[in-house]
């Protein structure tokens, strides 16, 4: 069944899919305005701590589990520790992913929305009541959203049909720089803007008065969120990254592109908010609802540069979204294709089909559906919830523990080092594997029972 498995073609590649499905609309979407919420500076602290010190070694825990076997998030627990329950916990990382790519699949579509709307129709003259009402609007309404959300994941499953190479590779390795030179100028811009110096501030100037258990315990969520971490992914890309590459370069690249990146974000996204006076706390809409608001503001002196921003801004989550949104549907692809024996298209088309139908009830809990409830959430909520409060956390947890305490040292020092030869990471091996044994599982632990108990 597996006799020819496809490889990424070089690290470029592995650092460009792996970035590529960790940047996504965890960095544009949500970093800023969480940051808003957690109080800027100081909740950027604790993320920082949280990426490199937790979210890494879960990252590179995935990472030896995936090559070692070279199989899909299944396939690879079956292969490490056969005729155990552990296959259970390959299934689950299955449909995590297939559950967050339907509501992520619903704000793709949004994006896909408002870059139309930015080619289209501009929002200048409007007050920020009426841009944000509109934005409202849109996603309580029932066909345009589902029609969007329709399109994004046609585009993720008509680039997942290409291949591991001829797909998520080649999209990733163009996309990826042309989305970072996006950001950038969007920050330039940005920060030209009269006012812009509040947004800075509120950046770089720690308030620590601000940073409560929950912002912690938020800060740490985000970060596994951002690099798309407990679901399989890394695990699934992994599999795919050929035994000379060295891991923990292609970790830490990755997090370190998804840092940069959710910083850069946050600087194109906060000084341009503080320039038009608008709150930084704005909750979810922020980047849609208040966005569209701030180009409009700037477009009454000069009307097609406020066109040309907001199309390149919206192209960006676009893009963004869809390099994460293929690493989603991949994890389901690669098992249906290795354990049923599912051609890539054949397999493709049915995790389309079930994300697509859970998704159209995560848009219609905008409008229609709004009124039912699971356990007090909306079905989109509760998606949300679900995958980044529990099943994200839930699986790093696993997946440490399997490392750490599953496999034999001896096979986690070979995956790391490359059976010894790599002499940096044989010098830092000590540590990581402290931190994958103990202090990762631990932590993880802890975020998990107060996200149960709260
Ligand atoms: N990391 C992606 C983002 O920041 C989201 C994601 C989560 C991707 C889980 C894959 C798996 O948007």
């Amino acid at each position: 069944m597996q006799a020819s498995r496809e490889t990424f073609g070089n690290r470029f590649a592995v650092v460009m899919a792996m970035a590529g499905s960790a940047i996504g609309l965890g960095n544009i979407w949500r970093f800023p305005y969480i940051v808003g919420e957690g109080g800027g500076a100081a909740f950027i602290i604790v993320y920082l701590f949280s990426s490199f010190f937790l979210s890494l070694p879960i990252l590179l825990s995935e990472a030896v589990i995936g090559r070692r076997t070279g199989a899909n998030t299944y396939g690879a627990m079956e292969k490490l520790a056969p005729g155990t329950g552990w296959k259970w916990m390959g299934l689950l990382t299955v449909i995590s992913p297939l559950i967050i790519l339907s509501y992520y699949s619903v704000v793709g579509g949004w994006s896909v929305d408002f870059f139309a709307k930015s080619l289209t129709i501009s929002f200048i003259g409007e007050s920020g009541e009426q841009v944000s009402s509109l934005f409202g609007r849109f996603i309580s309404s029932v066909w345009g959203p589902l029609a969007c959300h329709t399109v994004f994941l046609g585009l993720t499953a008509l680039i997942v049909v290409g291949g591991v190479k001829g797909g998520i590779e080649k999209f990733s390795k163009i996309t990826m720089p042309v989305l970072f030179f996006l950001i950038l100028l969007m920050v330039a811009y940005s920060l030209s803007l009269p006012g812009s110096k509040a947004g800075v501030d509120y950046l770089l100037r720690p308030d620590f008065s601000k940073l409560d258990a929950h912002a912690v315990a938020s800060a740490m969520g985000q970060s596994f969120f951002s690099l798309s971490l407990g679901v399989g992914t890394m695990l699934t890309y992994s599999s795919y990254v050929n035994k000379q590459e060295n891991l923990i370069y292609t970790g830490v690249g990755t997090a370190i592109f998804d840092l940069l990146f959710a910083l850069i974000a946050g600087f194109a996204v906060m000084p341009a908010v503080f320039a038009v006076g608008l709150e930084p706390a704005g909750g979810p809409g922020l980047v849609f609802s208040t966005l569209p608001y701030i180009f409009a503001q700037i477009g009454i002196s000069a009307p097609w540069l406020s066109g040309i921003v907001s199309i390149l801004f919206f192209l960006s989550i676009l893009v963004a979204a869809l390099t994460s949104s293929i690493s989603m549907l991949e994890v389901g692809v690669a098992f249906l294709m290795e354990e049923k024996g599912l051609s890539r298209k054949k397999a493709t088309s049915l995790l389309f089909l079930a994300a697509w139908l859970l998704g159209c009830l995560c848009s219609l809990s905008f409008g229609p559906l709004s009124e039912v409830k699971l356990l007090g959430n909306t079905i989109f909520e509760f998606c949300d919830k679900l995958t980044s409060n529990f099943l994200m956390t839930f699986g790093g947890l696993l997946f440490t523990v399997f490392v750490g305490w599953k496999m034999k040292k001896s096979e986690v020092y070979d995956e790391l080092t490359n059976g010894g030869t790599l002499r940096p990471n044989v010098r830092c091996f000590g540590v990581l594997y402290f931190i994958i044994r103990y202090l990762a599982p631990a932590v993880i632990g802890i975020i998990f029972v107060t996200n149960l108990l709260g």
